[in-house]
Order: structure tokens, then sequence, then C-alpha cells
């Protein structure tokens, strides 16, 4: 092909949108048969379906293609971990490598209880349910290494979150140190002995009381659905509270953190009684700021 066939080729492509001539990507043999093919900066959408605009169903094309590849590459990890664990077992009993010691942690538990309301099931799709579901598992297996493991209770145990652990974490009917209630949290404990965590809260702590029962909202909402565990809370009468973030580090990104970071931060506040290593130790690092001064974005 000229450079002017391949000129005239992709302005065609530029108006007809939906398949593109690239010979950049084609094959001798396609290129002879002069097919037409897909190419990154040309996919071919093929026809916009009725009642949506171009741009819509563009952009609802691009995010499928998105969700693909990231899953194709997240299944690429995951086979290159196994192999590299079984790699591993391999040259340990080949004695080709010393087993790692692990220190047994001596545990004292607390008496902190900790709720994992899952009354908001109907406000996530299934990528976010799994997610949240995952961030459970996270916790349980982080109160089991703890130096000091905390009560977990998950209440509003029901629907599509209890169909999620029944399907995917069957294991979890094993679990030591964590109760699953299908009954809401208000149901399960005294009203006065509750405090709904939220980042949202006027109210910033400085300790924990381990008299008392702190409420962690199970969702994955991407920020979504704002104040939403405060104005439940607000309208059950019930005790706020946020991490006091703000007072100790700095964050490129807003405060509310994921489940079993909240989680993860009480666990390691009850050992340290130290916020600031409890939160460096937790939020990843690429949400600090560079420059440390306290104050973060609401
Ligand atoms: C991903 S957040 C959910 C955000 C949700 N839009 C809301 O209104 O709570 C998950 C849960 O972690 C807890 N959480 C997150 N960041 C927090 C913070 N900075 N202080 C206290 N609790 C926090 C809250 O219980 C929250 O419901």
């Amino acid at each position: 092909m000229k450079a002017n066939d391949l000129k005239s080729a992709k302005s065609a492509c530029d108006e007809k949108e939906n398949t593109c001539i690239d010979i950049t990507i084609l094959s001798p043999e396609t290129a002879n048969n002069n097919e037409t093919s897909q190419c990154k900066r040309h996919p071919g959408y093929g026809e916009t379906p009725e009642g949506m605009s171009r741009s819509q169903f563009k952009k609802m094309k691009k995010a499928e293609m998105r969700e693909k590849t990231h899953k194709e590459w997240r299944t690429k990890i995951r086979e290159k971990e196994r192999e590299k664990k079984k790699l591993k077992k391999q040259a340990i009993r080949e004695g080709l490598v010393t087993p790692p010691v692990y220190e047994k942690v001596l545990q004292e538990p607390s008496t902190l209880r900790v709720v994992l309301d899952m009354s908001f099931d109907a406000l996530m799709n299934d990528k976010e349910l799994s997610s949240v579901g995952r961030q459970i598992q996270h916790c349980y297996s982080d109160n089991r290494r703890a130096k000091h493991p905390v009560g977990i209770h998950v209440t509003s145990h029901t629907e599509k979150i209890k169909e999620w652990f029944d399907t995917k974490a069957k294991e979890s009917v094993n679990w030591q140190g964590i109760d699953f209630h299908e009954k809401p949290y208000e149901e399960v404990f005294a009203k006065e002995d509750l405090v709904y965590l939220t980042a949202d809260s006027d109210n910033v702590i400085s300790t924990l009381d381990e008299t008392k029962v702190y409420i962690i909202g199970g969702i994955v909402d991407k920020n979504r659905h704002k104040l939403l565990t405060l104005n439940k809370a607000k309208e059950q009468g019930i005790a706020t509270a946020q991490l006091p973030i703000g007072n100790y580090i700095k964050l490129v990104t807003r405060k509310v953190l994921a489940v079993n970071h909240v989680f993860e931060i009480l666990i390691k506040f009850i050992e340290h009684r130290d916020w600031e290593k409890a939160f460096k130790e937790v939020i990843p690092q690429r949400k600090f700021n560079q420059d440390t001064t306290p104050t973060t974005p609401n």
C-alpha cells in the first residue's frame, strides 16, 4: 500500500468510525485482501443501538474494554503469583531455601467490639458487593493476626451479601471470633453502647473506649452516597465519630477510607496506642502527601 492509499484509508476510517483500515496492524494477508480490522485508535464499535446516543454507546464500549483489559491483567498477575508460590514450595522441599520462621504472636483479646453494618446491599452493584465481601475477609484475617483481636459482628447479614459469603467465601462458616447476625445492629446491642464511625462526623475521636461497639459501614460506593452513614446514625440517635486522620497526617485524597483499612486502624491503635503509627502502618503510601503538615481535604 502506498503512502497516499494509507492516508485515504485512515481518513475513510475517521469518517466511518465503525471500522478501521490501518495497515500498521494488518497482517500481509489481510492487507492484500484489503479486509478491515480493529485498531486501538479507531476500535470498531459497530452500530449504535436504538435509544442510545453515539457518545453514550462509545462510553459504554470503552468502559467494557477497560474492564476486560483489567480482568486479563489481574488473571495474569494471579497466575504469576501462583507459579512463584509453587516454585518457592518446591525449593523448600528440595532444601534449596530455608523455610521462613513465623513468630507466634501472643494474643490478648480486646473487649472492643466492631460491627460491620451490611445493610447497604441495595446500594451496591455486583462488583462493589464482591469488593466489600473481600474487605470483610481482610478484616477477619487481620484480626486473626492482631495482638489484641476484637470481637467482630457482621450485622444485617442477609440477602445479597449472605449469598456472596455462601458461594464465594464458604470457609467463613468455620471462622472463629466473628459472629454473623441476620438482625441489624440496633437489635443486637444497646443503643447507648453504639458509636457509628463516619468520616462526616463533627466528633473527632482522640481514643477508643473499649466498652463501646464501633460500627463501620459495610459499603463500597466511591463516595456516591454522601453522608449516608452520618444520616443513618443521626436518624437512629446513635453517637458518631471520625478518625483523627487530619490531626496526624496529610492525605492527597479525601479521608474516607475502605472498610478494612478503618478496621485495621482500630486494631493497630489498640496495639500501639498511637494514631500516627496506626495510620502510617495502614493507609497506603500513595495516599500520603509529601508535605507532611496535617490537615486533609474533607
Ligand atoms: C467507603 S466508606 C463509606 C462511605 C459512605 N459514603 C458513608 O457515608 O459512610 C466505608 C466506611 O468506613 C468508615 N470510614 C471511612 N473513613 C472513615 C473516617 N475517616 N473516619 C471514620 N470512619 C470512616 C465509615 O464507617 C464508612 O461507612
